[in-house]
């Protein structure tokens, strides 16, 4: 079994985390890690994160497992990415467990995926991507694809886990292939 680490900042479109956790949950380990921030918007969009059968990291416990290279993980997926969380990953600077565990990611060359939202995007925001990507991270915009017809918020946000779960070599059967 894949264990990946989930980190859910306090960006909009907490929706594609709580989709992720679902699909994953049963076929991957799971630690997630939410941010202060996250719980917030959480709150605000209704959506909540509890109950997945995962181990729950706190985001100021910066001696977790998940801080250190030595303890193994697959991949990680910062999903919905903050404009800060980007900015703290671009950069290095981990003062968090999710931007400790994504520098850990880079350093270790290990799949790192962030799903950044925001809009519009200013020059810092667009730099911290380059940056970013430069260092290994995928940047996987929260944008999904509309010509599969979506009919609910959800199957829309499906849209952008089924590729999450490509990029993280985890099985799935969400929508359908291109042919
Ligand atoms: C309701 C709400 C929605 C927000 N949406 C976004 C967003 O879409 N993108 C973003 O970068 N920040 C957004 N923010 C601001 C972040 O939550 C804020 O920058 C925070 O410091 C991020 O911290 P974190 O990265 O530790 O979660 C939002 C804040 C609130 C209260």
């Amino acid at each position: 079994m894949k264990r990946i680490v989930v980190g859910i900042t306090g960006a909009s479109g907490i929706l594609y985390a709580k989709r992720l956790l679902d699909a994953l949950s049963g076929k991957a380990e799971i630690h997630i890690i939410i941010s202060y921030a996250a719980k917030t918007v959480a709150a605000y969009e209704g959506i909540s994160l509890d109950g997945y059968p995962a181990v729950y990291e706190d985001n100021a416990r910066l001696e977790a497992d998940v801080a250190s290279g030595s303890f193994l993980y697959d991949c990680m997926v910062i999903v919905p990415c903050s404009m800060k969380t980007l900015s703290a990953v671009a950069n290095g600077y981990a003062d968090t467990l999710i931007a400790r565990a994504a520098d850990v990611c880079l350093k270790e060359r290990r799949r790192l995926i962030l799903v950044p939202r925001e809009t519009p995007y200013n020059r810092i925001h667009l730099t911290n991507m380059l940056a970013a990507h430069d260092a290994g991270a995928v940047i996987m915009p929260a944008s999904p694809p509309m010509y599969t017809n979506p009919q609910s918020v959800t199957e829309l946000a499906d849209m952008i886990v089924a590729r999450i779960l490509d990029h993280c070599g985890i099985e799935h059967q969400i929508g359908k292939r291109w042919q």
